[in-house]
């Protein structure tokens, strides 16, 4: 039985849309994305959604008094759609400890940069590419990793290194990052998670071979 997929984002979706396609071309084939979720509303991830014939939701944060009051409504949608898998795909809200233990070792995250640097609280979207810069760093690129209640500190599952250019500004590495890397192992550690081929071993994550 293939997983239910749920994806939750909060802006433009590229990295949704790299799933979507996976899932077109048969790259992603041990789970479907059956709902998207988005946290903010207008975020143009949701048009990409039903574009593909895929259910988008707006959950927003801002109609929502705390975060409890929050995640409960997500929740919410996420059992009533029965989803078995929570990929965060540029979602920039931070999940409480509580909400994180519902789906324990069946959430990723895409981050920008070679975790352990340039991550953690306040590092998200084109900041990520700033600090990179202003730091002076050759080489970034992009790590999925399990989600644990340390923002960016789960379990790293693939990470793929991009060269900084001279002539970088942040919005063009962003670009590279996410062409070269993101929209690459995204797709990737989604169809290994789906698949049950990733298996935890306190902070390693090994990758077990086809049909184990
Ligand atoms: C992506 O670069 C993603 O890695 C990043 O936000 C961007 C969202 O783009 N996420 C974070 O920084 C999370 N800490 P998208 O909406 O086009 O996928």
């Amino acid at each position: 039985m293939k997983k239910k997929i749920g994806v939750l984002v909060s802006g433009g979706g590229t990295n949704l849309q790299a799933l979507l396609d996976a899932e077109k071309d048969g790259r992603l084939t041990s789970g479907t994305v059956a709902l998207v979720v988005s946290s903010k509303p207008g975020a143009y991830a949701m048009e990409r959604a039903k574009k593909a014939g895929v259910l988008a939701i707006c959950v927003d944060r801002k109609a929502y008094e705390s975060r409890e009051a929050f995640e409960a409504a997500l929740l919410d949608e996420l059992q009533r759609h029965e989803i078995d898998v929570l990929v965060l795909a540029g979602f920039m809200l931070v999940l409480s400890d509580d909400f994180i233990r519902t789906y324990q070792d069946t959430i990723i995250n895409v981050h920008p940069s070679l975790i352990p640097s340039f991550c953690g609280d306040g590092f998200y979207g084109l900041h990520v590419h700033e600090r990179a810069m202003a730091y002076g760093v050759k080489v970034t690129g992009a790590t999925v990793h399990f989600v644990n209640e340390i923002t960016d500190g789960g379990a790293i599952i693939l990470q793929k290194a991009v060269a900084i250019e001279e002539d970088d500004t942040p919005e063009i590495l962003q670009k590279r990052v996410m062409e070269q890397a993101e929209h690459i192992l995204l797709p990737e550690a989604t169809e290994l998670l789906c698949a049950g081929r990733l298996q935890r071993e306190g902070r390693r994550v090994r990758i077990l071979p086809k049909n184990n």
